[in-house]
């Protein structure tokens, strides 16, 4: 970790970088931390490829405050979380500099789309760069999932495990990954069924499930089979045996969301109508698919290569669908030189 002295900085200090959401496979729904942001239990997901948030952080001494600009206009709600995040690096770097913070998405923001993995993911690589910190991706790993759950999946790339860890004060918790995306060249197909912001973020919506479900306690005890299954699954790269597992674990933490008191319910009818094409395609057409959704109305189908442009046709068709996204998998959150050469980070 390289010192970080305020008083050098007569330029500005810059990090820019590029990262994208991941689609968790196996779920995390439930921290066992809220306070450092522990999961209660791990996950598995996969990261996208065309799908991507770039973010550009300056230090400079002249700034008095943090300031957050998302698609071009200051987002005052999201700050404090992105504040809070640099404190962590600032404290790392021995700084109590302030921060300009771009980001750009080029999809929906806050709609189940997976934005804020992709962006700490991005926030903490630029960060990092900007104060000359020089760390590991776990290290990466670990200090964007202070800023959210699923970003320190999105730090790698293809297949992703986090870990729920064990310490309590969470430096286990971290993502690691499993396989690339070249290793199992699968390609994923996002149902936009909605461009609204969802009404309860995953923080709240989680806590109520944990104080109010009955089914809370069964569903992450039951985590850790759904894993070694999807663990094993990718290893093999058995296509239905990942199906399986993802399919239930999807099913299994919308019904936790929908035992919750009152229900949290991301579903439209137009989710429902995606998810019974999908089905139909898998087990009347034969087709290498299967859906996943999360704390959103977009279904996302997980395909064979050979079945992604039918999947693709079949769900745009559908009423009250608005638009479909096509992705490969794709790398981890990396930096981006100022030529806009990127250097990886922790990409596999
Ligand atoms: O990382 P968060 O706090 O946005 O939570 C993510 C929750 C889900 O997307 C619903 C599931 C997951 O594992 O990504």
């Amino acid at each position: 970790m390289t010192a970080f002295a305020v008083s050098a900085m007569s330029t500005a200090a810059v990090g820019v970088a590029h990262a994208q959401p991941n689609i968790a496979l196996v779920k995390y729904w439930g921290k066992r931390d809220v306070r450092l942001n522990l999961p209660a239990a791990g996950s598995l997901s996969v990261t996208l490829k065309d799908l991507w948030t770039r973010t550009r952080v300056e230090f400079d001494a002249g700034f008095h405050h943090d300031a957050l600009l998302l698609d071009g206009r200051e987002d005052h709600p999201a700050l404090r979380r992105v504040g809070a995040c640099l404190d962590l690096l600032r404290a790392a770097a021995g700084t109590d500099c302030r921060a300009r913070v771009e980001t750009h998405n080029n999809f929906p923001t806050a709609a189940g789309l997976a934005s804020s993995a992709s962006g700490f993911a991005a926030l903490v690589v630029a960060t990092a760069a900007a104060l000359d910190l020089d760390l590991e991706p776990a290290e990466l790993s670990r200090l964007a999932r202070q800023g959210s759950g699923s970003a320190a999946r999105s730090i790698f790339g293809g297949f992703v495990e986090m870990h729920a860890g064990s310490r309590a004060d969470g430096a286990d918790a971290v993502a690691e990954p499993l396989a690339s995306a070249s290793d199992w060249p699968l390609e994923v197909v996002v149902a936009v069924t909605s461009r609204a912001r969802k009404t309860t973020g995953s923080t709240d919506g989680m806590q109520h499930s944990a104080d109010t479900s009955p089914f809370y306690p069964a569903w992450v005890a039951s985590v850790d089979d759904d894993l070694a299954e999807a663990r094993q699954a990718v290893a093999r790269r058995d296509f239905e045996a990942l199906a399986d597992v993802s399919e239930a674990s999807c099913l299994k933490m919308h019904a936790v969301m929908f035992s919750s008191r009152p229900a949290l319910m991301y579903w439209s009818d137009r989710t429902l109508a995606c998810i019974e094409r999908v089905r139909q395609l898998r087990q009347r057409d034969g087709l290498g698919v299967f859906f996943t959704v999360d704390a959103g109305p977009q279904v996302k189908a997980v395909c064979q290569p050979a079945d992604v442009a039918t999947v693709a046709a079949a769900l745009a068709d559908l009423p009250g669908v608005e638009r479909v996204l096509r992705t490969p998998l794709g790398e981890g959150a990396r930096l981006v030189d100022a030529g806009s050469q990127e250097t990886a980070g922790g990409g596999a």
